[in-house]
């Protein structure tokens, strides 16, 4: 199976980048499973209702991932609890609205499980991720599972990757927004990758305007975040897998000038 995982779109210009290529991705990929992380695709933070529809319905894209954004846009908490594509953490705390995975059945008879977590360590307050994924991993079979692994210390989303290797196809790290060279798979059958890296303006500090940002670093009371506008790239792997492990896991990039 090819299952393409999007990393975390920003902005407006995340998702053009989004529109402009996901189509020709899926034709020249020949996809057939498409994951975003959607959390900061609403002016860098969030997501909307209207946008995630778009996304299901306009590009045909299977699950939606977010991490500690996931409910920034005021009211969007309604909609996680009706849409069950749209997954937040699964290690929120219980009684946090939405889910935090999703069991998807493809044209071609497989079951894909897509699990979401979040990571510990410089984050916000979230349950245990390893004793998280084993419980889920416990109670749900799949043909295919895809975790999301959306952490801030590289050395936990590494260490989620050997925790998970052969008990799943797929570990990707999300939330840096910046992508790191060591996509490969684990000698389990387990294809990881530290941080996919963002869909976004990578001229500026993870997306937002440079200005601001240092604003923040120089002053008492920084400036008000803006998404950045300039040098779009959008970063994915393409997962590719036979029976319920992983055979290879490769970069994508596009550009938008
Ligand atoms: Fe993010
Ligand atoms: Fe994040």
């Amino acid at each position: 199976m090819r299952i393409l995982v999007l990393g975390d779109v920003v902005g407006e210009p995340g998702r053009k980048l989004v529109e402009g290529h996901l189509p020709a991705l899926r034709r020249e990929l020949a996809l057939e499973f498409v994951i975003i992380n959607g959390e900061n695709a609403a002016h860098g933070h969030g997501i909307t209702e209207r946008i995630a529809r778009q996304w299901f319905e306009d590009f045909g894209v299977n699950v939606i991932t977010t991490g500690n954004h996931a409910f920034d846009v005021k009211d969007i908490a309604t909609y996680f609890q009706v849409e069950s594509r749209l997954l937040r953490p699964a290690n929120h705390p219980p009684g946090t609205p939405g889910q935090g995975y999703v069991k998807l059945h493809t044209p071609g008879g497989q079951e894909v499980l897509v699990i979401n977590l979040m990571g510990r360590v410089h984050m916000p307050t979230c349950d245990d991720p390893f004793r998280c994924a084993d419980a889920i991993l416990a109670r749900e079979r799949a043909d295919i599972v895809i975790v999301d692994m959306h952490a801030e210390a590289t050395s936990e989303a590494q260490a989620m990757g050997w925790y998970l290797d052969g008990r799943v196809a797929a570990v990707v790290g999300t939330h840096t927004h910046v992508p790191t060279l060591d996509a490969k798979v684990l000698p389990g059958g387990t294809a990881y990758v530290t941080d996919i890296g963002m869909v976004g303006p990578y001229e500026g500090v993870i997306g937002m305007k440079k200005d601001a940002s240092l604003s923040r670093f120089l002053k008492v009371k920084g400036e008000r975040f803006e998404v950045a506008e300039g040098d779009l790239q959008l970063h994915g792997m393409l997962v590719v897998t036979e029976g319920r492990k992983a055979v290879s896991i490769q970069r994508i990039l596009k550009t938008l000038p």
